[in-house]
């Protein structure tokens, strides 16, 4: 056995042990029991009696050396642990704190939170109705009849023949008669539900319902009202236009229309606007005699004009946002933006 070779070995071995288990492994390779060195003893049987007390001289300092190597390196490894067992405790006072961090409004609660305290100044207060609704409030009563054309376009889901989930605010409006005697200024807020999904339709979304009924009320009362809301809600930046209309539960009836944001009219294959260049936000009109009919109102003596808007399109237009599905992927990166 090449001693040098031995030592060289050790020293390899030494110096990649890190901790104590590995040491100990490394000491018992080759000081102990069934170690190198005892093996290089082994050796000396066929060896003459000068020769041995040579290689017996060599073979013990080797020894004695890599034993001191070994409690050298022991020392280094219980001075390292204890240096970090002493700062794993240390708690540095200059570092700067953590910051918390705290949720944020919904871009539509912010909206939808503008939306009502707009109406609120305008004397209108705040009522509820269910989402999963009956048949009778959300068609039959508003004059949409069973076999009525204007159900097609509300794509319903049903839940019994009877029971739905909203398809729009407007049953508030019911509720809201057959609870109170006129005059009347209410508005409701809340999730409506229709099949339906593309950049700016999604399966659920938020509508704001209006409704004013009074003696002596007219189409200019609803003209006021709608476009004071248009200049609050944009600032009075964005242009809006007036369109006659049609809803079952109206008449006359209006829609109202903001400029697209996306292309401003100028892109004939805009996704947001379909190449209209306007952006539908809400519908409107003067209350229908046959939902008076419904509720016991006199017709021949109330008035009313109603009106229900698009939440969501109304975030994308403030916010410039292009596409609705971004409002309920819960990506903070988008989120955060507001
Ligand atoms: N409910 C209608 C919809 O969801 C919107 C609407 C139109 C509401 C005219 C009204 C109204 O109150 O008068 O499409």
């Amino acid at each position: 056995m090449n001693l040098d070779y031995v030592k060289k070995d050790f020293l390899k071995d030494i110096g990649e042990a890190s901790s104590l288990p590995t040491l100990y492994e490394v000491k018992a390779k080759y000081v102990g029991r069934k170690g190198v060195i005892t093996a290089a003893f082994k050796e000396f049987k066929n060896l003459s009696p000068e020769e041995r007390r040579e290689r017996g001289r060599l073979l013990n300092e080797l020894k004695e050396w890599i034993e001191w190597k070994i409690k050298e390196r022991e020392r280094e490894i219980l001075e390292a642990e204890a240096l970090r067992r002493e700062l794993e405790g240390f708690v540095d006072f200059t570092l700067p704190g953590r910051r918390v961090k705290i949720g944020s409004l919904h871009p539509l609660n912010r909206v939808l939170r503008e939306i009502i305290e707009i109406f609120s100044n305008m004397g209108f207060s705040l009522e509820e109705g269910p989402e999963i609704e009956l048949d009778y409030y959300n068609f039959e009563a508003l004059n949409i009849p069973k076999d009525h054309p204007a159900r097609d376009m509300h794509d319903t889901f049903y839940i019994t023949d009877n029971a739905l989930l909203r398809t729009h605010t407007s049953p508030v409006q019911i509720r809201a008669m057959k609870k109170r005697k006129p005059p009347l200024r209410v508005i409701s807020a809340g999730k409506v539900y229709r099949r339906d999904s593309d950049p700016t339709h999604s399966p659920m979304f938020h509508q704001v319902e209006g409704l004013l009924v009074d003696e002596d009320v007219k189409l200019a009362d609803l003209k006021g009202v709608l476009s004071e809301f248009a200049n609050r809600i944009f600032g009075g930046k964005r242009k809006i236009r007036f369109r006659p209309s049609y809803f079952p539960f109206t008449e006359p009836s209006v829609e109202v229309d903001v400029e697209c944001v996306k292309c401003g009219g100028k892109d004939e294959s805009c996704v947001v606007c379909k190449g209209t260049g306007w952006l539908e936000i809400l519908g409107a009109g003067m209350v229908h005699p046959e939902v008076f009919k419904a509720v016991g109102y006199d017709s021949g003596k109330y008035v009313g004009f109603a009106f229900g808007l698009g939440v969501e399109r109304i975030t994308m237009l403030k916010y410039g946002i292009d596409d609705i599905r971004l409002f309920f992927e819960n990506d903070l990166r988008f989120l955060q933006q507001f």
